[in-house]
């Protein structure tokens, strides 16, 4: 079964030809980073204009690289939540257009079940059940996945995502956007243990996260107690040790939130998905700890680690199997269908 599979939640236009949910024929993204870059940030509004540009060349890419027709297309998906409104109504109104034209399935999906569907492309091994974190720019959450579509709410985070974090550190730290790979390049110049920045675990037992204690704790390094000193201009070095320093913080507590929650339903596996992913010492560490655990670890490759429509016509194979096939009344939802959480 071939789906097309349209992703436009953020500030990535991409869209992918996947067959039965695992080979992908192709996965074609294209990066708004550039047109964000002047502002350290998404701006919604220039997000959901270059989708409307971008998006129609990005599908047509993707049918010629995957070398077949619109009507070669079995079904049609496309991530409806979580998003931008506005660029996720880009993608779904394309979608639904597609679908209706070419009278086939429309199938709806969820961002964040995409990214943890990502480490079953191209994979022959079982990766459910598993414990999954997606950690992404929006996104920071544990599930319990006990199949492709069957994911429950174990802990998520309270104020900013991980990757927001990193984002708005590297920005403190003069770094450009986005943050996530630039701290992770920083970093490896850096010595974790030369500053210390506090870890905030929540109340025992829990599974939800904070970042928004540890991104403040570096401004007033650099800026002084509530960032009232002058700016001072770092050494290259003072740079790359907070850096290091912040993402050990960041990374401690994935790392320890995902094995407890590993514990608390005894399995055997874990997934990692999100642009996060892509960072090397939380990779680092989560094999370290696999292989301590005798956990399997399991991490797609980056690039389908951050935004990717192959991760959404991946999963879209799964739901169409279990009858969960949407119609044209499918709505964009920013927050909502957030899954109910069960412990
Ligand atoms: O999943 P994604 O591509 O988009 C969202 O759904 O948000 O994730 C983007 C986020 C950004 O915050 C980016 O800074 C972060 O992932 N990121 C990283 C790395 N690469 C991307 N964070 C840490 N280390 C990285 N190497
Ligand atoms: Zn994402």
């Amino acid at each position: 079964m071939l789906i097309l599979g349209i992703e436009t939640s953020c500030d990535e236009t991409a869209a992918a030809v996947v067959r039965d949910g695992r080979d992908i024929l192709s996965n074609v993204v294209a990066s708004q980073d550039r047109l964000h870059l002047p502002y350290g940030g998404v701006v919604p509004e220039i997000a959901c204009r270059a989708h409307l540009v971008m998006l129609l060349p990005v599908v047509e890419q993707a049918l010629s690289e995957a070398r077949v027709q619109i009507e070669d297309v079995d079904a049609v998906s496309v991530v409806h939540t979580p998003g931008l409104v506005g660029a996720l109504l880009v993608g779904l109104t394309a979608a639904k257009t597609l679908a209706w034209l070419m009278e086939k399935p429309l199938i709806g999906v969820s961002h964040l079940h995409a990214h943890v569907y990502a480490a079953s492309l191209n994979r022959a091994e079982p990766v459910f059940p598993c414990v999954s974190l997606v950690a992404s720019g929006g996104h920071t959450c544990i599930f319990h996945s006990r199949s492709a579509v069957d994911h429950d709410l174990l802990g998520s985070t309270l104020d900013d995502a991980a990757g927001e974090a990193f984002d708005k550190v590297a920005s403190i730290l003069g770094l450009s956007y986005p943050g996530g790979p630039e701290i992770d390049r920083a970093a490896r110049k850096g010595d974790r243990d030369a500053e210390h920045f506090t870890r905030t675990r929540l109340a025992p037992g829990s599974l939800d996260f904070s970042f928004s204690g540890v991104k403040t704790a570096v401004l007033y390094r650099c800026r002084g107690q509530n960032a009232r000193a002058p700016a001072r201009e770092l050494s290259d070095q003072e740079r790359a040790d907070i850096a290091a320093g912040f993402q050990e913080a960041v990374v401690d507590v994935l790392v320890e939130k995902l094995l407890a929650a590993a514990r608390s339903v005894s399995a055997k596996r874990i997934v990692v998905g999100g642009g996060v992913a892509a960072n090397s010492r939380l990779r680092e560490r989560l094999e370290q700890a696999g292989r301590k655990r005798r956990l399997e670890v399991i991490i797609p490759p980056s690039r389908l680690c951050i935004d990717n429509a192959a991760m959404v016509a991946g999963i879209a194979y799964h739901l169409y199997r279990a009858g969960r096939v949407s119609d044209l009344e499918l709505d964009a939802l920013p927050t909502a269908g957030r899954p109910v959480r069960k412990a």
